[in-house]
């Protein structure tokens, strides 16, 4: 496994000056697409795309639904910098790995990481196509070995203990909340249940996420908000309900990833119109 050590500051400075040295921008703002929501990096104008097989120690995308460019250009006229496709452990890869790009970001300069992601829906109350703002993550995984900080510290990134009590910022949710409401878009807030994936989870498995405070449950974002935190920046994330986690025992129905990918496209746009308008909020 590729624990944080592998990734000195030196190493990670390296991406971050090879993609400086090829852009004039200078985001602030780092916006990651998840599942189906790569759209977003269309948007994007007088882009500057860098295929992740290009960037020196960058992994490859291999999800069906994930493209694979880092693109860096003006959403809505502030400059940005985005990913439009990321990485997930059951790709083989770290969490260390899977973080990398947070910390290429933090030396890059931005202050502020949007993530977005499709998840299924734990919370009963939740709709197919809901959008959820992520208020909090129960996170088993970064319990264990798996976690990204584990290894050699290095202070010009994080404290060696990070508190994790704040990551998902209120002042955030609350900007990105009134943009909804003027666009008459409703949301809902939950906590994000991390799991490595690749299967859907089980029954009991479901209900456990419950038990433990979870509303929605997907196979990426805590790890990167944690990373981006412990680095020091602001975090705001965004799942998209994409399915109903089947919490009913002997259910003949089931998610799958077409299913996810069709509802995150159906549902891209009005995601990506409201992170279209944030960005403006968050250009400090
Ligand atoms: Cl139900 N589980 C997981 N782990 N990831 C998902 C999902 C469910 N729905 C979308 N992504």
């Amino acid at each position: 496994a590729i624990t944080n050590n592998e990734f000195t500051y030196d190493r990670v400075k390296n991406i971050s000056d090879w993609i400086l040295n090829r852009v004039d921008l200078r985001p602030k703002i780092a916006i990651v697409c998840g599942s189906g929501l790569g759209g977003l990096g269309e948007r994007v104008q007088d882009a500057r795309i860098f295929p992740y097989e290009e960037i020196p120690d960058f992994p490859r995308s291999t999800v069906v639904g994930h493209k694979g460019n880092l693109i860096v250009g003006k959403l809505n006229e502030i400059p940005v910098i985005c990913m439009q496709g990321r990485f997930h452990s059951y790709e083989g890869y770290s969490n260390a790995l899977c973080t990398l790009p947070m910390k290429v970001f933090k030396l890059m300069g931005v202050q502020t990481v949007l993530l977005t992601c499709a998840a299924g829906g734990l919370n009963q109350s939740f709709k197919v196509g809901d959008i959820m703002l992520i208020k909090d993550h129960v996170a088993p995984l970064l319990w264990t070995l798996q976690n990204p900080l584990i290894g050699h510290n290095d202070e010009r990134f994080g404290p060696r203990f990070p508190a994790c009590n704040n990551i998902y910022k209120k002042n955030l949710r609350d900007i990105f909340r009134s943009i909804a409401e003027e666009k008459q878009i409703e949301l809902q807030e939950g906590n994000y249940a991390y799991l490595g994936g690749p299967n859907y989870e089980t029954v009991t498995e479901l209900k456990a996420l419950i038990q433990m405070g979870g509303d929605a449950v997907g196979a990426s974002t805590a790890n990167e908000a944690l990373v981006a935190s412990y680095c020091g920046m602001n975090v705001l994330a965004i799942a998209l309900i994409t399915n109903k986690a089947v919490i009913e025992y002997d259910s003949q129905d089931f998610p799958c990833h077409e299913e996810v990918i069709q509802i995150a496209n159906q549902k891209a746009c009005v995601l990506q119109e409201l992170v279209t308008e944030l960005v403006k909020f968050l250009d400090f």
